[in-house]
């Protein structure tokens, strides 16, 4: 496809510059020109935010794509080069104050173009709601892969998602949930086709999905979660893993997507690891982590007793969300499943007998980044 004219200015204000954000940066900058001559959709960055800096790229000290691409790839480099170490980055005085400098520079420049805020941070609901909120309220878009700001409070939740407006393709943020898999737009496809979704069970966690493939294949426990952590599949405190509230996040986000009013205290998790262990420090953690062998084998023989394996799934139907190990049969999908893929599985008046199942890898920051792209662009058509 070939630029066919009726080209379109998209500003990026990306919050985050982690494993994602950098990820996102690189790919962006290495394919605007492609994106623009094929898609006419001029994409450019005007600010990058990290914790604790900004740099906005201002016109007037045009960062030149020669620039774009060195400060793309010391950002990625090894070791990363800090943002605040960049030549024209400060310390910003908060969130809210960069996306209103963006703004008033967006009405002042006059060139009809669109700004979207980009978070792939970290950062917690109360920082990146009320950014969200305010930039949608302002008409302009917003795409994340941050999951916070879809998990405070309802109230909040629901100011967020009425800021977008309907049908309007200003909020997306599919890579929230199993990363690039089209989990969002399945969800938003069946209903928009009026089918009724009665449940959504997925594997959402690559990391969880390892662990119980691990077990079943009759590794302890606490080796598992030691090879998970040396292979770089769990958070630096496997806890952030094990606790389960990262993939109850994920259902929530679906559970509200359905129309339930959920709040994230009302998603039943079970943690893979007992409340008394949860205040030691690390290597603590780990080494406390052999008393909880034999509970997990047990279980493991438990189930493999009735022909079943054990999975981490989220169970997500009317009024109701689960994060916890389930006993699932042996040669059912989520039974063959085995590495880090994520899978989905939807049933639906429709996909009844046979479920629509949606399956592949859930997590990681290029695969995510791609994801975040192509969500900005979809917006950046319509
Ligand atoms: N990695 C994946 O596979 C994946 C998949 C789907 C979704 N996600 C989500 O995507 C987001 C980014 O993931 P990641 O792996 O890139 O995380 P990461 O490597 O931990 O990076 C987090 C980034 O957020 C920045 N940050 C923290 N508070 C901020 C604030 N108030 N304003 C602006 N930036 C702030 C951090 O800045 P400093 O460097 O200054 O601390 C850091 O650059 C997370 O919300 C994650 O849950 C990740």
């Amino acid at each position: 496809m070939s630029n066919s004219g009726g080209n379109r200015v998209v500003e990026l204000v990306q919050y985050g510059l982690g494993g994602v954000g950098r990820a996102l940066f690189g790919l962006v900058t290495e394919n605007a020109q492609a994106i623009y001559n094929q898609l006419g959709v001029d994409l450019r960055y005007r600010a990058l935010v990290d914790s604790g800096s900004v740099l906005h790229l201002d016109e007037n000290s045009a960062l030149s794509p020669q620039h774009l691409r060195h400060l793309a790839a010391g950002l990625q480099g090894t070791p990363p080069e800090r943002l605040i170490n960049q030549q024209g980055a400060v310390k910003k005085p908060s969130d809210l104050a960069v996306l209103a400098t963006e703004l008033d520079r967006l009405r002042s420049d006059d060139r009809g173009a669109r700004l979207v805020v980009v978070d792939v941070s970290g950062a917690s609901e109360n920082i990146m709601s009320p950014v969200i909120t305010a930039a949608l309220r302002q008409g302009q878009r917003a795409v994340l892969a941050n999951k916070r700001p879809l998990c405070g409070p309802i109230q909040e939740y629901r100011q967020l998602v009425a800021a977008a407006g309907t049908g309007a393709n200003r909020l997306r943020y599919e890579t929230t949930v199993g990363a690039a898999l089209p989990v969002i737009s399945t969800v938003n496809s069946l209903l928009d086709a009026r089918d009724r979704i009665h449940r959504v069970n997925g594997t959402f966690s690559g990391t969880l999905a390892y662990l119980t493939s691990r077990l079943e294949e009759g590794v302890p426990y606490s080796q598992a979660v030691q090879e998970a952590k040396d292979k770089g599949f769990t958070e630096p405190d496997p806890r952030d893993d094990l606790g389960g509230v990262d993939v109850a996040r994920k259902a929530l986000i679906l559970s509200r997507l359905l129309g339930n009013d959920l709040e994230l205290k009302d998603v039943e998790i079970e943690p893979l690891y007992p409340v008394e262990l949860a205040e030691l420090d690390i290597p603590g953690f780990m080494k406390s982590l052999p008393q909880l062998d034999e509970e997990y084998a047990q279980r493991v023989s438990d189930a493999a007793a009735e022909g079943k394996v054990l999975r981490y799934l989220a169970t997500v139907s009317e009024g109701k969300c689960r994060v916890g190990l389930e006993k699932v049969d042996k040669d059912s999908p989520f039974g063959r499943l085995q590495g880090t893929n994520n899978m989905i599985v939807f049933t639906t008046n429709r996909y009844n007998q046979s479920p629509l199942i949606v399956q592949g890898p859930g997590a990681g920051a290029e695969i995510t980044a791609s994801g975040v792209l192509s969500d900005i662009l979809s917006m950046a058509r319509k």
